[in-house]
């Protein structure tokens, strides 16, 4: 059925919730019913800070609201599973920040409890939308750089070098047992296996933690919030901080990913190179507007972010004229736009669009990449699993 006007709502009025939201509005054609929140009164300031109309107490409410066809869900992580079950149990279409979950089992559970709600089922691995991240796709799948010999790469980040940062998300109850890798990890795996269209078989990892105890005021904080300050009550962390990991892919290329979150002058330092018979190309999270391609028979060049420039498909993720740069917030916008296409045409299969099985196939690299580095770092198979039953990732 295609819907005209369609109803969202938000559960977890944090910082990724902020981008959900400015995303939603660019659409122009769904309306922002309300939020929950971790209480009525927080529902409350976090709908008056970002000027959505309704606060509800509850994410039962919100979720069983008439009004409401697509439920966001960017609460912490530990909270996806419940969040996201009693969405689908109300038959609204989820769209679920990353990890889909924090283990792969229960990453299994939420996709047989989608399939079996029968609605849109999408997980926000936002560096899909950037348009020259398509331009690198769409050129590895038409054969320009003949068969793929390298993926390489790197998300190092340093917002967690000082001892004082703490928050849910390095505890393990909340955040997940893995740290560096399930966070951050996890959106350079995505992507490399979005761009090359080929699937990550096994890896080898040697992960490590650089800040074994940070220290916390005690009260709880978002994700990103200012370091506590008054007392300080010391937390031991095993949750990994940086890691290096060796990957074979399937179609027989080998790869590297290095992954570190307390590494000093390291913002959002994602960077991927892929490699073939033929040339290479390589894109920056930090300079997107930007494609290396290199060869070995003729000069390197840089491809600048230029619609008129690009294949037809990667040109149609962006949004201005070249020499106007696009950001993360345009990335972000177009797969959330994608995404509702799908609930407007459940037909529609576009391209960035990551579901749930695609985010399960994520978690179990991620989880297999801690088995590796806990066997004294072993080659380790990733399983295959529902992709088999549900069809294969995108
Ligand atoms: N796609 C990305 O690049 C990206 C970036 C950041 C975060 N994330 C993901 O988004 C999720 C949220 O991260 P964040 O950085 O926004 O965290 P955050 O701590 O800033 O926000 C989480 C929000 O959820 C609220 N909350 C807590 N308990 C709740 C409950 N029981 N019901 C409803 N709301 C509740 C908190 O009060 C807070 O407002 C995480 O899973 C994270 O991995 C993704």
């Amino acid at each position: 059925m295609i819907q005209t006007r369609i109803g969202m709502g938000l559960v977890g009025p944090g910082f990724i919730a902020q981008h959900h939201i400015d995303a939603v509005r660019r659409l122009g054609d769904v309306d922002i019913i309300g939020l929950a929140g971790s209480s009525s009164a927080s529902a409350r300031r976090k709908a008056a800070d970002f000027k959505v109309p309704e606060a509800f107490a509850s994410c039962e409410e919100l979720v069983n609201d008439p009004r409401i066809h697509v439920v966001h869900n960017t609460t912490p992580s530990y909270l996806h599973v419940p969040v996201t079950l009693a969405a689908l149990q109300a038959g609204k279409h989820v769209i679920s920040d990353k990890p889909l979950a924090m283990t792969p089992a229960d990453c299994a559970l939420l996709c047989d409890a989608a399939a079996a709600a029968d609605v849109v089922n999408a997980v926000t691995f936002n560096y899909r939308g950037n348009p020259l991240v398509q331009e690198a796709r769409a050129r590895i799948a038409r054969g320009d750089l003949g068969p793929l010999v390298n993926i390489e790469g790197q998300y190092l980040q340093d917002w967690m070098t000082g001892e004082n940062v703490y928050s849910w998300r390095m505890d393990p109850v909340k955040g997940g047992v893995s740290s560096a890798l399930a966070d951050i990890g996890s959106h350079w795996c995505d992507l490399a296996e979005h761009i090359a269209g080929a699937r990550i078989v096994s890896v080898l990892a040697d992960i490590h933690t650089v800040v074994a105890t940070r220290y916390t005021s005690g009260s709880s904080s978002e994700a990103f919030g200012t370091p506590g300050s008054g007392s300080r009550i010391p937390v031991a962390i095993h949750g990994e901080d940086l890691a290096a990991i060796l990957l074979r892919f399937e179609n027989g290329a080998r790869g590297s990913l290095r992954v570190g979150q307390v590494l000093p002058g390291h913002k959002n330092d994602l960077q991927i190179e892929l490699n073939g018979r033929h040339g290479s190309i390589r894109w920056e999270q930090e300079r997107q507007n930007e494609l290396w391609l290199g060869f070995h028979d003729r000069p390197n060049a840089i491809l600048l972010k230029d619609p008129s420039l690009l294949t037809p498909e990667a040109a149609a993720y962006a949004r201005l004229p070249g020499g106007h740069q696009e950001s993360w917030a345009d990335a972000f916008r177009n797969v959330i736009a994608d995404i509702y296409d799908c609930v407007r045409d459940r037909s529609a299969r576009p391209a960035t669009l990551c579901t749930f099985t695609d985010a399960y196939r994520t978690s179990t690299i991620v989880d297999a990449m801690l088995q590796s580095a806990a066997a004294g770092s072993r080659w380790t198979a990733i399983p295959l699993h529902h992709n088999v039953e549900h069809g294969a990732a995108s």
